[in-house]
């Protein structure tokens, strides 16, 4: 019989993300449910995207290129087919792009699987995992399944550039599994130098991965660590189409490493025929011209202008190289996530090592227009006045990009 818990969070993650987190774990004695996401269980809603404005989920508001729309549709009559040489070709374009050997690179339907995948592959109740705190939570969600300890280590220099502790990182286990370091990082959106992933590289344990995830690298002036892929180190590095590419719900990603790294997880995805909708789009998008660089500018005038205006109203963000930043609110985060979120605007969550930030998407001009507005109002009432939002919908989404 399900317990009362059971049927609110049920309410409030889709079929699929309840299944995914509870899989493989005791259910949910093992999750790290917190009050706001029992709070937000306990309300009927439904999912709109549709409906006010989202920048809860680090999307791309522009959503995939023209030339991938086109892709997308000119293949659509081929649907009936698996098409397999298509996922050759994507890999070996992309190969060819970067200067790595096709075998360093296999296709993901995006980058959450094979980032679990490394991390039940290589952690273990002996070896574990180590992570920036704040940072994603997906790795820690895969280390619940291999029963790993998790070690968060706090970064370096929190009120400044935020950037992983390395050092830190590289003491904080004898024998680790996996060293996750994503560059930039999500919540913060802040580089990491290349000097501390370089040191690294050369002193994590033989017998260990160092995970980087680079989602947000397109975003950002960090130079790619695919240089270390092709140097034969023990990588595994992390790209998804899902952010600057704007393709989060058409779904494609790379995970890129030594052949026999990806060897250990390939098989834990069992045999996943990729959708040919999603690798025409990435093609495409790898395809065209100027892409990056246009969409990086776009993102990033939007971001600069933001930042500055939470610092001209004297509120501190991190200095963001991405389509995230954290902003501190000085005061419990969470009342102000819901207060904006009854005036239908949606910001990200908040990290209990960080408890008066909040994480905010970089939507569009309009998009940080109306939040800069709705804040303002915000914070000039009191948390008495505050309600519960009318469709808290995404709570899911909170937990998982
Ligand atoms: C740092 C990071 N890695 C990986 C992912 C997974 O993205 P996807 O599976 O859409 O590629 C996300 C999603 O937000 C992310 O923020």
């Amino acid at each position: 019989m399900q317990s009362p818990i059971d049927t609110a969070l049920r309410s409030a993650f889709s079929r699929r993300a309840f299944f995914r987190m509870a899989a493989g774990a005791s259910a949910l004695a093992a999750l790290p449910v917190t009050e706001q996401q029992l709070a937000l269980a306990a309300r009927p809603h439904f999912a709109d995207p549709n409906i006010g404005i989202h920048i809860d989920a680090n999307e791309n508001p522009m959503g995939p290129s023209p030339a991938a729309r086109q892709a997308v549709l000119d293949i659509l009559p081929r649907g009936g087919r698996y098409l397999f040489n298509m996922e050759d070709e994507l890999t070996e374009l992309f190969a060819r792009q970067e200067g790595l050997d096709p075998e360093s690179v296999v296709a993901f339907a995006g980058s959450s699987s094979p980032l679990h995948y490394t991390v039940l592959a290589f952690t273990s109740k002996t070896r574990p995992l180590v992570v920036a705190d704040p940072g994603y939570e997906a790795p820690s969600w895969a280390a619940q399944v291999s029963g790993a300890p998790i070690l968060k280590v706090p970064l370096a220099d929190p009120h400044g550039a935020a950037t992983h502790d390395i050092k830190a990182m590289l003491a904080a286990a004898s024998n680790p599994g996996v060293l996750y370091i994503c560059n930039p990082n999500n919540p913060t959106g802040t580089v990491t130098p290349q000097a501390d992933i370089e040191y690294a590289v050369a002193h994590v344990p033989a017998d260990a991965v160092l995970l980087i995830d680079e989602a947000y690298i397109h975003l950002s002036n960090a130079p790619s660590t695919l240089r270390f892929v092709r140097e034969r180190k023990n990588v595994i590095v992390l790209r998804t189409f899902s952010k600057l590419y704007g393709m989060a719900g058409l779904r494609m990603g790379f995970a890129i490493g030594r052949p026999d790294l990806l060897a250990k997880i390939v098989p834990l995805g069992g045999q996943d025929p990729l959708p040919i909708t999603a690798m025409t789009a990435a093609k495409a998008s790898l395809l065209e011209p100027g892409l990056v660089p246009s969409r990086k500018q776009t993102i990033a005038a939007i971001r600069q202008e933001t930042l500055a205006w939470f610092s001209g109203k004297g509120y501190a963000t991190t200095p963001s190289d991405s389509n995230c930043f954290m902003l501190d609110v000085r005061r419990p985060a969470s009342p102000v996530q819901q207060a904006l979120a009854a005036k239908q605007v949606f910001v990200g969550r908040m990290w209990p090592a960080w408890p008066t930030s909040l994480r905010i998407t970089v939507g569009t001009r309009d998009e940080m227009r109306t939040f800069r507005e709705t804040f303002l109002q915000v914070m000039s009432g009191s948390n008495a006045e505050i309600v519960p939002p009318p469709h808290p919908s995404r709570s899911h989404f909170r937990r998982m990009v």
